[in-house]
C-alpha cells in the first residue's frame, strides 16, 4: 500500500509530497512541528499536542494554518489512509513560502505538511533492555521550550551519541545540570526512590510523554519532584530513563560508559513503562 501525505490541503502520494523551495521552514527553520504515537490505531495524546502546536505557534506569531477540528480531521484520515496500526504522525507547519527576506512576511499563509510512518508494534523485551546515553554542553538557543524545527545541535548532539554507540545525548547546562535529551525528556530515581525530571521553563521542551507520565507515577504514589539534577547526580542515581513519543519510557542503562545502578533496567522505570503502555492501551487522548 503506497504511503499517503498531506500537503497544504491534499492528500498526495508520499513520493510525490513536496513544499516550495522559498518555503521559510526550508530557508530559516521558520516553523514548529509534533510527534504523536499511533498506537493500536489511536492517536495517543493528541489534544495535548495541539495544545503545544498552538502555543509554539503563538510564541513565533504564526497563524494556525487551518482550524484545530480540521487538523483532527486531517489527522484521522492521514491514520486511515495509511492503515496506520502502530507508528508516528509527524506535522508541521511554517510561516510560508515568500521571497527570501528575515523579516516576517505580509499576506503569507502559513504552509501545514502531516507525515505517517509505520514502526514495528510496542516491544517491551526490546525495551526493557535499556539504552546507553551519553552527556555533552547544552548548545542550544533560549528558547528550547519552542519545539521549533529548527533541530541543528540535536542533530549534531545525536549524532555524537550514535557514533560513540549510544542511544541519546543528555545536555548540560553552563552550572552542570541536565536539561533534557536531543529528542527526549531525562528523568532519574535516587538511591532513596525519588523519581526526578527538570521543571519546565525555556530551557526544555514540555515533553507531552513528560506531563502522562508525571500523573501516573503520582497515580500510583511514587515520590515524584520537578527539579534539575547534575551529571553526578545522575551518575550517582538508582535508575535513569528518558521519555518521548517515539521512545515511550525507556531505561537507560549507562551514562557515558559508566553504569546506572544495577546497569539494567531499574525496577521503578520498568512500572512507569508498563503503566504508561497500559495508559496507552486505554486509547487516551
Ligand atoms: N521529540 N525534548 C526534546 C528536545 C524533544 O525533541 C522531544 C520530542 C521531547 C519529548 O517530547 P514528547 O514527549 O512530547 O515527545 C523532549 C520528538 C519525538 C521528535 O523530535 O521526534
Amino acid at each position: 500500500m503506497p504511503r499517503v501525505s498531506y500537503v497544504n490541503g491534499r492528500y498526495v502520494p508520499h513520493r510525490r509530497a513536496a513544499v516550495h523551495i522559498e518555503d521559510r521552514g526550508y530557508q530559516f527553520a521558520d516553523g514548529v512541528y509534533e510527534v504523536i504515537v499511533v498506537h493500536n490505531g489511536q492517536l495517543i495524546d493528541q489534544e495535548r499536542h495541539l495544545d503545544r502546536l498552538e502555543r509554539s505557534l503563538r510564541e513565533l506569531s504564526i497563524p494556525m494554518p487551518i482550524a484545530r477540528r480540521a487538523m483532527c480531521v486531517v489527522f484521522s484520515q492521514m491514520v486511515r489512509r495509511n492503515l496506520l496500526k502502530s507508528g508516528l504522525l509527524y506535522f508541521q507547519v511554517t510561516r510560508g513560502v515568500a521571497p527570501r527576506n528575515h523579516g516576517f512576511p505580509e499576506n503569507v499563509s502559513p504552509a501545514f505538511v502531516v507525515t505517517a510512518r509505520s514502526t514495528p508494534p510496542f516491544n517491551k523485551e526490546a525495551t526493557l533492555k535499556g539504552v546507553k546515553v551519553i552527556t555533552s554542553p547544552d548548545i542550544r538557543w533560549k528558547r528550547c521550550d519552542i519545539k521549533t524545527v529548527s533541530l541543528l545541535p540535536n542533530v549534531i548532539l545525536k549524532q555524537k551519541a550514535t557514533e560513540a554507540g549510544a542511544f541519546e545525548t543528555w545536555m548540560i547546562d553552563d552550572k552542570g545540570f541536565v536539561t533534557e535529551g536531543t529528542a527526549s525528556n531525562a528523568w532519574i530515581v535516587t538511591k532513596e526512590q525519588e523519581v526526578l525530571t527538570r521543571r519546565t521553563g525555556p530551557e526544555i521542551l514540555a515533553g507531552i510523554t513528560r506531563i502522562s507520565v508525571i500523573e501516573i507515577a503520582k497515580q500510583h504514589g511514587l515520590t515524584f519532584q520537578e527539579r534539575a539534577f547534575t551529571r553526578e547526580e545522575a551518575l550517582n542515581a538508582e535508575e535513569a530513563f528518558i521519555t518521548s513519543a517515539s521512545s515511550f519510557v525507556k531505561p537507560v542503562t549507562h551514562i557515558d560508559d559508566q553504569s546506572v545502578g544495577q546497569g539494567k533496567a531499574g525496577k521503578l522505570s520498568m512500572s512507569l513503562l508498563e503503566w504508561y503502555v497500559s495508559y496507552m492501551e486505554k486509547g487516551s487522548g
